[in-house]
């Protein structure tokens, strides 16, 4: 007889695999708050760390561990040798030159790509199923360049890209409006720098589309100027935090680790991730930000955004500068 039962049978069900295994590359400001992120929040069962620094990861490895008995099971490792990372089901990199204060993201490109022309091959030969997650700046051209270097699916080896951005705008708007953060749908595309936009047109609040959305009586209006000073603030904080402490790392620490998390668990989440274009509103050919769904394949499908011209042109503007940047590194 038919059954009507809302569970999969088992037959059906996928596979469960075994435990997760997380490698962060870098253990700067940013590669340790990741790693100290993704074991808060129980990301992965395994967590490993390396850097060319040997008693840096030491140290770190010994500071995470000695906070084990407060956070989800988990093994911690590290290592100033890549193995460290054989087996890995993602590879997250942190490595690189760090951004000093007045210096642009797009500044770092040329240290980033050779670091990662180095270091790509030999992650690839220990973790060649894993997805690639590159963070290091600037991470969309960086993002193209593991792309060659590695030869991998282009689905695996995606960029950070503008999470952490959407992740200031959400804040930014939520603060404006009173809502809490999680009622604000609110993406910025493009480049993870200074050319990036905010699609305004396609954002929401509770459900409301953002351009309608009417303020309480004690609140600003969310008109065309306080968006604007908004767009403005989220392209700059990154300079305002460097300016004031050197690096920035929460933040990104925690957008990396909530990528992770939509990659090992599979959970088909649409996020502002950078990927390989193609023919994105007439776009292709580079490593850019918009809504994708990420999964276990990594960045499975780009999402069919309506986009306002204003925002199509700015996309174009952002696609010009990565290309010129490829263009002067030969890539
Ligand atoms: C950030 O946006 C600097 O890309 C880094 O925080």
């Amino acid at each position: 007889e038919a059954s009507s039962s809302p569970l999969t049978p088992a037959a059906a069900r996928p596979e469960t695999r075994g435990t997760t295994k997380l490698a962060i590359v870098g253990a700067g400001a940013v590669g340790a708050t990741l790693a100290y992120a993704a074991l808060a929040r129980g990301a992965a069962r395994s967590v490993v760390l390396t850097d060319i620094n040997r008693s840096k990861v030491e140290a770190e490895v010994l500071d995470l561990r000695h906070g084990s008995m407060f956070i989800p099971q988990a093994e911690i490792d590290g290592s100033d040798d890549l193995e460290i990372c054989r087996g890995a089901d993602v590879v997250a990199v942190t490595a690189g030159a760090k951004q000093q204060p007045g210096q642009s993201r797009l500044d770092l490109a040329e240290a980033t790509v050779s670091l990662t022309r180095t270091l790509l091959p030999r992650l690839v030969e220990v973790a060649p199923d894993a997805v690639f997650l590159m963070v290091t700046n600037p991470v969309d051209v960086v993002t193209y360049a593991a792309q060659q270097i590695s030869g991998l699916p282009h689905e695996r080896v995606l960029g950070s890209g503008t999470v952490l951005d959407s992740s200031r705008l959400r804040d930014a708007v939520a603060r404006h409006c009173g809502v809490a953060v999680g009622n604000v749908h609110a993406n910025i595309a493009g480049e993870h720098g200074d050319t990036e936009i905010v699609l305004w047109s396609s954002a929401t609040i509770a459900g409301v589309p953002l351009l309608d959305w009417r303020p309480f009586s004690d609140h600003e209006p969310l008109d065309a100027a306080a968006r604007q000073r908004i767009a403005e603030d989220v392209v700059s904080s990154a300079y305002r935090v460097i300016a004031g402490k050197g690096a920035t790392n929460y933040a990104v620490g925690l957008a990396a680790t909530r990528i992770i998390e939509a990659i090992l668990n599979d959970e088909h989440r649409v996020m502002s991730v950078s990927s390989r274009l193609d023919d994105f509103y007439g776009i292709s050919d580079v490593c850019l930000s918009v809504p994708s769904l990420v999964d276990r394949r990594g960045v499975a499908e780009t999402i069919d955004t309506p986009l306002s011209d204003d925002e199509v042109a700015g996309l174009r503007a952002s696609a010009r500068s990565m290309r010129e940047v490829q263009a002067r590194l030969g890539l």
